[in-house]
């Protein structure tokens, strides 16, 4: 450990030391940081049993900063016990920030795959010059201690007709050889992702330039490639989006491509499809867990976006990461639930027909199904509107003042002809609503001032569990 580490670990402590955790908006079943800010979710994986989930985090300051791994960990993906951290930006390679990677098991280690981000000083564009990427190694026996960092590549190991952005290496092992894919930015402004495969995790080469058959935004973050039933697919975190189809929504999108043939060679990407149409989603993650499921978080957060705020960085720290999602495929559509890990911890409140209403819950499931004829309206805290009307579900605020429980936020809509089903999972200030089986998602932050329930479908069962 050199100087810098032993310091920067001091400090980090000393900070966390004088939070206790607590504050009124923190929820109880999401991943949250112990003081500052945290964004993408990073190195998931599940280790001898046992559920890891670093963190990007700015423990100084809770609207971000300096970027390091913070480590917590779970034995049912919804109770996180924070571990410390455990990544410092405190190399000569990685000392503006220790960036977004993966985590691949392999017996008894886990190889963690990051960026390190170099920012020069200077007069630049930092897009074709005044940052570095690096592809950094470093390995685990435990989960708890990481070794030496080891640097794989630099800017100069990237194709040449990339710009300085290409970051946030994800790893997966097939056969005998190492794939790894990083989102990049190509001069001229196209999103793309570079796949890299290995015969030893440690040397790398180019194999592949993956992007759509028209440019599709100008930078892919956070790329992660899985195979789910009959389908592979490369999900990618957009920037850049512009034109009717993105009025309305996010600043940056995060969803996934189908790819058509090996993504080790030729290959073509079908319609980019979004996770999530609500406020706060972006840079999700995946693992798959011992058991085979294919397990996604994302971070329930969106950079760059002054447009709305969160109110807990009067409480000392921002973000949180989604509920663990479960991916499946049903009738060749990609759906998604929250892990079946929640089922243990509802306790049943109410069943009802037509109508319900509560209001003293800040942690609950609910569920509204055979929904007739597209009727349906949710009021969450007063302020909070789910509602399908006019060929669309929209989720939507009644304030839009900052101070408000909506904290900016406005509306997110998608259409959809049938409504057939709607979960919505509140914890404290997050919600999670997954339409149609999770055939479409909306998440959003939220801070309401009482804890209410109001739901009108007439027609449907509506079941109403507290989440202990
Ligand atoms: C996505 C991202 C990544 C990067 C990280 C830095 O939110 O911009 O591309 O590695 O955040 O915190």
């Amino acid at each position: 450990m050199n100087a810098l580490t032993k310091d920067l670990a001091k400090l980090v402590r000393m900070v966390e030391e004088q939070n206790s955790f607590q504050g009124r908006f923190r929820p109880r079943l999401h991943l949250t940081p112990p003081v500052g800010w945290l964004n993408d979710p990073n190195g998931l994986c599940q280790y001898q049993g046992l559920y890891h989930a670093f963190f990007q985090y700015a423990p100084f300051d809770a609207e971000g900063g300096l970027k390091m791994w913070g480590h917590s960990t779970s034995r049912d993906l919804l109770h996180w016990e924070y571990q410390g951290t455990v990544l410092y930006p405190d190399q000569p390679f990685d000392c503006h920030g220790v960036y977004s990677g993966s985590a691949l098991v392999e017996g008894d280690r886990i190889s963690f795959y990051y960026t390190g981000n170099i920012k020069l000083d200077g007069d630049f564009d930092y897009v074709t010059e005044g940052r570095e990427a690096n592809t950094v190694l470093v390995e685990s026996r435990d989960g708890f201690q990481l070794g030496r960092k080891e640097l794989l590549m630099k800017n100069e190991d990237y194709p040449e007709d990339v710009t300085r952005h290409v970051r946030d290496p994800k790893v997966w092992k097939e056969g005998d050889r190492y794939y790894m894919i990083q989102g990049a930015r190509r001069k001229g402004d196209r999103g793309e992702v570079l796949l890299f495969a290995s015969d030893d995790g440690r040397i790398w080469k180019l194999q592949n330039r993956i992007t759509t058959e028209e440019p599709f935004g100008y930078m892919w973050e956070c790329p992660d490639y899985f195979q789910i039933g009959e389908k592979q697919l490369l999900c990618a975190s957009v920037q850049g989006l512009a034109g009717k189809e993105w009025e309305d929504r996010n600043v940056y999108q995060s969803g996934y491509f189908e790819v058509e043939g090996p993504v080790t060679g030729p290959c073509r990407l079908l319609d980019y499809r979004l996770l999530d149409y609500g406020f706060d989603y972006y840079a999700p993650q995946s693992f798959e867990a011992e058991d085979g499921r294919r397990i996604q978080i994302g971070w329930m957060g969106m950079p760059d976006c002054p447009a709305h705020t969160n109110r807990t960085i009067g409480e000392g720290w921002q973000h949180c990461f989604t509920i663990p999602r479960e991916l499946y495929v049903k009738d060749g559509i990609l759906l998604q639930r929250p892990v079946r890990e929640l089922e243990e911890k509802r306790k049943l409140r109410e069943e009802r027909q037509d109508t319900l209403v509560s209001d003293d819950l800040p942690v609950y499931e609910v569920l509204a199904e055979n929904i007739k004829e597209n009727r349906f309206r949710a009021v969450l805290g007063g302020e909070l509107i789910l509602e399908y009307r006019e060929g669309r579900f929209e989720m939507r605020f009644t304030d839009a003042s900052k101070e408000s429980a909506s904290g900016g936020r406005t509306i997110r809509y998608q259409e959809m002809s049938q409504l057939k089903n709607v979960t919505i999972l509140t914890d404290v200030s997050t919600c999670e609503v997954f339409v149609n089986d999770g055939a479409y998602v909306f998440s959003t932050r939220f801070y309401p001032e009482k804890d209410s329930i109001g739901i009108e479908a007439l027609g449907a069962e509506i079941t109403l569990w507290e989440l202990e």
